[in-house]
């Protein structure tokens, strides 16, 4: 009898990667056999409605877009992992306890280097029961130029949980600080020294094991700031940043995430690496799409069939063992973490699993996004996004980087084109 698995998309406004994704799944076949068992793999949306505490849920894994913003969702979901044993990509109780600073925290104490950063209590505050007496009694008077001092210029003030940009701002002196404090309101803010200048802007985009190391460029327009290049790092450095995001994800128990890194002086500073819901629209990713949706289809499947149990507790002490070493050079730290990174996220039964379950993947990949229906998923998304009058000229522009993607994925497989 076959055996069915189930795989979950709580999905908010994502358009264009749960579609390929569907299709793709689609494309692969419905069933196979795993060991002893034929299973099958079932996708479904998952809807919003109300839940018993104690009801069953079907899924195996959960890929959410939702956690981060909204609660239903993710009260439902922190139920299915304690109740009812799913697996669910991001988990989020580590995404609510482990927001930015935390992370900056964290990674600080592996010994990355995370540029200078300082918490400030808050400009001002929204009405609260003791608030008054706490802050007459112990709440000091400070000297927020020495903080600016302390930190260097130029720096950037942004939020202690931020994301998508929202209320960071870049600071070049004593009065833009001032000025960037007082808008800050009840927001927690952190100061951060800049990375500046710098030569190389990366993001690291993390499923499970996999990553991929893309060139970006924050200062473009938002359609053509992740950038089709190629040999951009080292081996050596591609190595180092695979490390870096595949230690921050399994410290924390996170299955996808993106990690922003700034190379200066030939380091690379990470400053970015809590992005639970990284962006994932065709609009941005483009020419990195198929990369992602191939991403997610490997590591869902993978979990889903081999019924992958979630890290929930956080495990850090052997990450602190190494940090603690000191006979250890950085480069070896981070190679050391980076093993146990793959150790825990079973990099090798996943290559093997890949390798006998979804040798189609790629071929099937390739096709699929040559099909007019792929196209059409571009084109409904560009039309969410742009004024009437640029659809066209987008659509064919992301369709075109896709296709140039095929180009490239042809030669990776010797395909015949
Ligand atoms: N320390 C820094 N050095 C250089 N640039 C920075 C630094 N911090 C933030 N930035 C710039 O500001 C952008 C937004 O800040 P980021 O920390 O990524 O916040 P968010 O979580 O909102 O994306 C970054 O992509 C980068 O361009
Ligand atoms: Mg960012």
């Amino acid at each position: 009898m076959t055996q069915m698995r189930h795989i979950g998309l709580s999905l908010g406004a994502d358009l264009c990667w749960p579609a390929f994704y569907e299709d793709i799944v689609k494309e692969l076949g419905p069933t196979f056999r795993h060991g002893d068992e034929e299973v099958g793999v079932r996708v479904e949306r998952v809807s919003i409605e109300p839940f018993a505490l104690r009801a069953p849920v079907k899924y195996d894994v959960l890929l959410d877009r939702l956690t981060h913003w909204y609660h239903t969702s993710r009260e439902w979901i922190k139920k299915a992992i304690i109740m009812n044993g799913t697996y669910v990509l991001n988990n989020p109780f580590t995404l609510q306890s482990m927001e930015k600073h935390t992370s900056y925290v964290a990674m600080m104490r592996l010994g990355m280097p995370v540029p200078e950063t300082w918490m400030l209590p808050p400009k001002s505050y929204a009405e609260a029961a003791d608030l008054e007496v706490t802050l007459a009694t112990y709440a000091q008077m400070f000297d927020l130029d020495a903080v600016g001092e302390r930190v260097g210029y130029p720096a950037f003030m942004k939020p202690y949980d931020g994301g998508a940009w929202v209320g960071v701002s870049r600071v070049d002196g004593p009065e833009e600080l001032h000025e960037a404090y007082e808008g800050s309101g009840t927001r927690l803010m952190h100061l951060q020294k800049a990375v500046d200048p710098f030569d190389l802007f990366v993001r690291a985009l993390a499923v499970g094991p996999q990553v991929n190391v893309i060139r970006y460029d924050p200062g473009a327009a938002l359609h053509d700031r992740y950038k089709v290049d190629f040999n951009f790092v080292d081996a050596e450095e591609h190595r180092l940043l695979e490390d870096m995001v595949l230690t921050i994800n399994t410290f924390f128990g996170w299955d996808f995430n993106s990690c922003e890194s700034l190379r200066r002086d030939g380091v690379f500073h990470p400053i970015d690496f809590a992005n639970p819901c990284p962006d994932s629209q065709v609009t941005s990713l483009h020419f990195h799409i198929p990369w992602l949706v191939k991403a997610k289809i490997r590591w869902s499947m993978f979990c889903a069939v081999t019924k992958r149990p979630m890290q929930l507790n956080p495990s850090w002490d052997e990450f602190f063992a190494i940090a603690d070493d000191q006979d250890m050079g950085y480069s070896d730290k981070m190679a050391a973490y980076g093993q146990i990174a793959r150790g825990r996220l079973d990099a090798v039964a996943f290559a093997e699993f890949c390798d006998e379950y979804l040798a189609d993947l790629d071929q099937v990949a390739y096709e699929y996004f040559a099909t007019d229906r792929a196209r059409d998923i571009v084109r409904r998304k560009v039309a969410v996004l742009f004024p009437a009058a640029e659809v066209d000229q987008f659509t064919d522009h992301f369709w075109g980087l896709i296709q140039f993607w095929r180009k490239t994925e042809a030669d990776r497989l010797g395909l015949a084109t």
